[in-house]
């Protein structure tokens, strides 16, 4: 039935690992087109677990946006379990991008980068969707293009609280998420983006926790202690722990990074509120003046594609004309382009396997990035 989408792809080289999946670069051989293929880790019983997948009800809900990976095709092996999700290709993360820098980025450069993830998290919660793992190696970007991507742990606004504890990296994840039984929503996201846009202007992490503990020091260390009333909030909403903090002032943002604009570090302060309430929600960072030479050339950044759009012709057909379609579930071509990506996959996934044994979420989500 789907037999005239069936693609091809030549694998070139391994482009990134995530705790979930390892992607490739590869190449359409009909098209010419380059592609980053996500080869899944877990097994896949059935093309409607396939479907469930909250990365590919996220995407579907959420394409097309000029700031949102594009999804072009999913690929699933239903003999072997193997599924492999064919993304637009990005130069790459927004980690790789500041890594190993010795001077500081121009804040101009940051500032376009910022405001295009805003545009993301704005249109992802105004779809009734929060990402819940926002952090720089999730944050893809080609040229002056950025687009939000992995959108695994993904979870609906509307849904019941109390959520997973441990979701989100720990770097990245805010005090309610720390602090609470899961009593978290989408404003976890924006705690994300002001940890992020500090980690691009500093070239270091804002708050490298080393563990659970150590992440919540590491934020009063910089913030402060939370208010009374904010740690009373806390404490009803918090049953596995009695939240108790000597108070204490902080050392504040600013002169971490003193080389940034008052207005950039005022919206990173906006973004680290304790409180959800008054942080800042996606468009009210997009109009803080720390974006004002921005606001009237939105056009140009969010109808840019990183690639021409004649590239993209063959594997948008079925988004474009049919959403609720989308994306279309295709075998693989039988002994030619899976068997080879699911080698690649058993290859490289059986190094890890003493590694996946033992992660359990909580494990996954804490990895202790490298860099630090
Ligand atoms: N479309 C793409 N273009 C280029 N590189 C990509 C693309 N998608 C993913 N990558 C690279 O692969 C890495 C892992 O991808 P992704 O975050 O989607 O996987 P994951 O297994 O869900 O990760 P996580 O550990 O964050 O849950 C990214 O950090 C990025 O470096
Ligand atoms: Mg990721």
């Amino acid at each position: 039935m789907h037999s005239k989408t069936y693609l091809e792809y030549r694998l070139i080289s391994k482009k990134g690992e995530g705790t979930f999946s390892e992607v490739l670069k590869a190449q359409s051989t009909v098209t010419g087109r380059y592609v980053a293929i996500k080869c899944m880790k877990s097994h896949f019983d059935n093309s409607e677990q396939v479907n469930n997948l909250r990365e590919i009800q996220a995407l579907r809900r959420l394409s097309p946006h000029a700031n949102i990976i594009k999804l072009i095709e999913v690929i699933y092996d239903e003999p072997t379990g193997r599924l492999a999700l064919v993304f637009e290709l990005m130069d790459l993360n927004m980690y790789e991008w500041i890594k190993n820098r010795k001077s500081h980025l121009p804040e101009n450069k940051i500032k376009n980068y910022v405001f295009q993830l805003l545009k993301a998290i704005e249109h992802t919660h105004t779809n009734g969707i929060f990402h819940r793992d926002i952090k720089p190696e999730n944050v893809l970007i080609s040229n002056d293009v950025l687009k939000l991507a992995d959108l695994g742990s993904c979870r609906s606004i509307n849904s019941k609280q109390p959520y997973t504890e441990y979701i989100s990296t720990r770097w990245y994840r805010p005090p309610e998420c720390l602090l609470t039984d899961g009593y978290y929503g989408p404003k976890m996201d924006l705690w994300g983006v002001g940890c992020v846009l500090f980690e691009v202007i500093a070239l270091f992490p804002l708050f490298p926790g080393k563990n659970e503990m150590d992440q919540i020091k590491k934020i009063h260390n910089i913030l402060g202690t939370p208010s009374q009333e904010r740690l009373q909030q806390f404490q009803k909403l918090a049953t596995h722990m009695e939240i108790k903090f000597q108070t204490r002032e902080g050392t504040g943002i600013d002169p971490l990074i003193p080389h940034a604009s008052e207005s950039c570090r005022d919206l990173i302060k906006k973004l680290l509120i304790y409180e959800e309430e008054p942080r800042f929600t996606a468009t009210q960072a997009l109009n803080h003046p720390f974006f004002r030479e921005l606001k009237d050339d939105t056009s140009a950044i969010s109808h840019s594609p990183s690639i021409p759009d004649s590239d993209f012709a063959a594997g948008d057909k079925d988004s474009k004309i049919n959403k609720k379609l989308f994306p279309t579930i295709n075998k693989p071509v039988k002994n030619t382009s899976f068997s080879k990506i699911t080698l690649a996959m058993d290859k490289s996934i059986s190094k890890n396997l003493p590694h996946l044994k033992q992660a359990s979420p909580y494990a996954k989500k804490t990895v202790h990035k490298p860099y630090y």
